[in-house]
């Protein structure tokens, strides 16, 4: 293929995608600073070890921990699931374990987006049996139509329909995640919406 062929077929892409903004980067940072703040009066004056999944939740899980009052303690994990069809029946594996042990902690669960609930159940039961002091969730996004497994977020930034959403960390084949914003991707050449079950 020559070099203007390929830079067609890219051009070609981009036309056949939009991104509608649903929630403002304005938003999410005032939602975010209240979060924080509600974090902190729960917990007052005890260190909180924030625990995001890569790479989605680490936009939030840094502004969160820029917003959150004193000692403040952060760490990784990532999961990848089985194909969208086995991800639906809970098939969750540990790709990155944590680096330090999260007993005693007052640890935090940070996810960009609650969708099937799936990965969120599977680090819960696996987190658990840590022995954390209390464990929290915090998502920035909830998507309750979706919900398989029964799972919920303590604190929750916005509440979305069922729509495929990116930015701000969530990504369509990992393209998106740098933008400030939360918004629906359109597809193909009437630029639908993109189903929220793949
Ligand atoms: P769950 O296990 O179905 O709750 O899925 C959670 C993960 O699926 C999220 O951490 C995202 O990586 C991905 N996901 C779910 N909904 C969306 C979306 O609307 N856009 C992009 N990624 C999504
Ligand atoms: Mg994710």
């Amino acid at each position: 293929m020559t070099k203007r062929q390929k830079a067609g077929q890219k051009n070609d892409k981009a036309q056949r995608e939009r991104v509608r903004v649903l929630i403002t980067g304005g938003r999410i940072q005032r939602r975010i600073q209240a979060l924080a703040q509600e974090i902190r009066k729960d917990f007052p004056g005890e260190p909180l070890h924030l625990v995001s999944v890569l790479k989605g939740g680490v936009f939030f899980l840094t502004d969160l921990a820029r917003n959150i009052p004193g000692e403040v303690s952060f760490d990784f994990i990532a999961v990848s699931s089985y194909g969208q069809k086995t991800h639906s029946s809970g098939q969750v594996r540990l790709t990155r374990d944590l680096d330090s042990s999260i007993e005693g902690k007052t640890v935090i669960v940070v996810e960009d987006i609650l969708d099937t609930g799936m990965t969120l159940q599977y680090l819960l039961r696996l987190f658990q049996q840590r022995k954390p002091k209390h464990l929290r969730v915090a998502v920035l996004l909830d998507k309750p139509e979706r919900r398989i497994a029964a799972v919920r977020a303590d604190y929750v930034g916005f509440s979305i329909p069922n729509e495929f959403v990116v930015g701000y960390g969530l990504d369509y084949a990992e393209r998106y995640r740098n933008l400030p914003y939360v918004g629906v991707l359109l597809l193909g050449p009437g630029l639908k919406k993109k189903p929220a079950e793949d």
